[in-house]
């Protein structure tokens, strides 16, 4: 299984003393996009500051015109109210949805919680349908854990 070949390259990613944070999520970012066929964009969003919005971090793949998205709007922006999951197998069949590209056909977002508050999210964009399953959300909720630790 791809996911348990990529966990090591994760942890050793999180532990290597000499890179910084941002190194280390950049590095997350482009492990996943390259190794995962169906993950075509894979980006970090944090807690901007006080505001009550998520500002891009690192990321792979196309650029992107939201880099900051408010709570509430968006896949990105419900995943920093509702504390949960979110997978979107169509996101054609969701009214709260900020398009990004038009080859995006789903979306998961996994949220980042440090101290039991939530901080940030891993969110990845997928041009093939339907293509999440549960071992997404447990491979991605591992790599949310370990990112939480260098936070
Ligand atoms: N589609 C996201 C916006 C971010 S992009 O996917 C990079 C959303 O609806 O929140």
């Amino acid at each position: 299984m791809i996911f348990e070949q990529l966990k090591p390259q994760i942890e050793a990613v999180i532990s290597n003393i000499e890179s910084s944070v941002d190194a280390k999520l950049l590095s997350i970012c482009r492990v996943l996009e390259t190794h995962i066929d169906y993950y075509n964009w894979v980006g970090f969003y944090f807690k901007n500051g006080d505001k009550n919005e998520l500002k891009l971090g690192p990321y792979a793949g196309e650029p992107t015109n939201h880099t900051i998205i408010p709570f509430g709007k968006g896949i990105c922006g419900q995943v920093a109210l509702s504390n949960a999951n979110f997978v979107v197998q169509d996101v054609k069949a969701q009214d709260n949805y900020i398009a990004c590209s038009i080859n995006v056909k789903a979306e998961i977002v996994i949220p980042i919680f440090v101290n039991g508050i939530n901080i940030g999210q891993i969110d990845i964009d997928s041009n093939s349908p339907n293509p999440f399953t549960e071992e997404d959300e447990r491979f991605l909720e591992f790599i949310c854990k370990k990112v939480s630790t260098i936070l």
